[in-house]
């Protein structure tokens, strides 16, 4: 049985300006542990389909599975990183981190050498007992990852979490990110506009076509593990890469030249 299943699922908002088509009949099965990043045009669905996965938005069609149950609510065995941060501003650093906890009603106590070991990881050292506006765009998201990691989620759901941080910094968490992974073996789908960290952390890459969404290609990528940041460098991955560009270019997505 597929860990994730997502069964024809179709997503229309109503707004003031009339109805909008945000997907259309995705379907999609991801077997338990491994790594889906997905990619596609501004406006295509993706933060929608992520939303759909993580119970906060309903499907106008179709349904999504996870380990065999419809997801029909939030459930409580699932870390999301959200495209804008969401973080608590009248809570400190730690403290955001340990939501999960409040949220689960477990002791607080229970959670914080996790909590603190991974802010470290993260880079966060001596800023536990911060306030989220006194950090910058890159630190607050990484307060958010750190949050969706700490109680170990069996299904990890991640919006363009990398995108305010600079290339060191990026480059620096997609290798903490596969430790962490290989460790928890967690099934995570992963939202990024940059093609090249999609393949570096993927065991499959979905290329969305643009509204209404729809999966233009599904492209396993067999390198591998772990991959280095200089797996970027051989000529498989750059064949991947020229892979998904020839499928924007071919769905009038990209022009390259
Ligand atoms: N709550 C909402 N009400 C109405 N329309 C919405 C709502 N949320 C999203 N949309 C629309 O649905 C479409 C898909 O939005 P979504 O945020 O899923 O795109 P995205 O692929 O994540 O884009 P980006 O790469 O810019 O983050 C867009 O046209 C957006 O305007
Ligand atoms: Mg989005």
């Amino acid at each position: 049985m597929p860990h994730v299943r997502i069964d024809g699922v179709s997503k229309i908002y109503d707004s003031a300006k009339g109805p909008v088509d945000a997907l259309r009949d995705v379907s999609l099965s991801v077997a338990r542990g491994s790594f889906v990043s997905v990619v596609g045009p501004s406006g295509c669905g993706k933060s929608t389909l992520l939303r759909c996965l993580a119970g906060l938005e309903e499907a106008s069609a179709g349904g999504i599975w996870v380990e065999g149950k419809k997801i029909v609510e939030p459930p409580f065995n699932m870390g999301m990183v959200f495209q804008r941060d969401a973080l608590l501003d009248w809570r400190t650093v730690l403290e955001n981190v340990l939501l999960p906890a409040d949220f689960r009603r477990r002791p607080r106590k229970d959670f914080e050498a996790k909590a603190g070991a991974l802010l470290d990881l993260f880079g966060l050292i001596g800023f536990h007992d911060r306030y989220p506006r006194e950090l910058s765009g890159g630190m607050r998201m990484r307060v958010a990852i750190c949050r969706a990691l700490l109680d170990d989620p069996p299904l990890l759901l991640m919006d363009e979490p990398f995108a305010a941080l600079d290339a060191f910094t990026r480059d620096e968490l997609n290798i903490e990110l596969q430790k962490l992974l290989a460790s928890s073996g967690a099934t995570t789908f992963f939202i990024t506009h940059n093609i090249s960290e999609a393949i570096l952390l993927a065991d499959t890459v979905v290329v969305m076509d643009r509204r209404p969404g729809k999966v233009a290609k599904v492209l396993p990528i067999e390198l591998p593990r772990p991959r280095p940041l200089s797996a970027r460098e051989t000529p498989e991955f750059a064949a991947y890469g020229r892979i998904i560009r020839e499928t924007f270019e071919s769905l009038g997505i990209l022009r390259s030249h």
